[in-house]
């Protein structure tokens, strides 16, 4: 029996390895693969690059006059086989992963007509399913009806320990106290604003790997893939 093409919605916390987790599935079942929280961290590069923020206040009726010259888009990268995120044509893959962008990040995506314009275009992305997106919103706003979702957690300190790991790797200069506060100003604030907070969906899987490997959340995932999509004798 050929398999059910699905949509998967994976949701969570600030690097709760979300992105690793959506990836590796979506790569060994074919899927493409959408980060959604790029698509923030590319509307705050916008912001930053513009001057549109004075310390953490964002000027939004500057950023609303603009909002239609921000063009965002991912290419996929032949050789690494992974889609990077491209700001009206210029590649930003890794400007975005940066903590100048980590830190404004929360501000611009608690905005309405942001969320609004990100959303529309997820939609878009998904129509023929065969999706794997990850972020926050988007079991509950964007995939109301994915077929499956996931919502993903770990204490404050495992993420913490695995963002300064993966930032240190890159080659940036980062300390584990200042990460942490990231971490839990950016789970704050991502939790509390008005519009599309985070939030589990009623429907959605809870999996808390703090303490899992990697291969045994891989396998998690795979199982309920493999149940969705009818791959398993029920
Ligand atoms: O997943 P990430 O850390 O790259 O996300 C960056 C920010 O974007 C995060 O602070 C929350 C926000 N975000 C969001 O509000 N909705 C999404 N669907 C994805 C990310």
């Amino acid at each position: 029996m050929s398999p059910r093409k699905i949509v998967i919605a994976i949701d969570g916390y600030a690097s709760c390895g979300k992105s690793t987790m959506a990836k590796e599935l979506a790569r060994k079942i074919g899927y493409i693969y959408i980060d959604s929280g790029a698509m923030y961290r590319a509307v705050a590069l916008y912001c930053i690059e513009q001057g549109l923020f004075e310390g953490n206040r964002l000027d939004v009726e500057a950023l609303q006059r603009h909002i239609d010259d921000i063009d965002i888009t991912f290419v996929l990268n032949p050789e690494t086989g992974r889609p990077e995120t491209f700001l009206n044509g210029r590649n930003v893959e890794r400007d975005i992963r940066g903590m100048a962008v980590s830190d404004k990040v929360s501000y611009v995506a608690a905005v309405g007509f942001v969320r609004r314009k990100l959303v529309a275009l997820q939609q878009a992305m998904g129509r023929e399913k065969g999706i794997v997106m990850d972020g926050r919103d988007i079991g509950t706003v964007v995939f109301p009806d994915a077929e499956l979702k996931i919502f993903l957690t770990a204490s404050p300190e495992v993420r913490a320990r695995r963002r300064v790991d993966e930032l240190r790797a890159k080659g940036q200069k980062v300390s584990y106290d200042e990460v942490l506060h990231n971490v839990r100003e950016r789970d704050r604030i991502d939790e509390t604003r008005e519009v599309d907070p985070l939030r589990k969906a009623d429907d959605a899987l809870l999996l808390d790997n703090s303490t899992l490997t990697l291969e045994q959340q891989d396998q998690w995932l795979m199982q309920q893939y493999r149940r969705v999509a009818g791959l398993d004798p029920q």
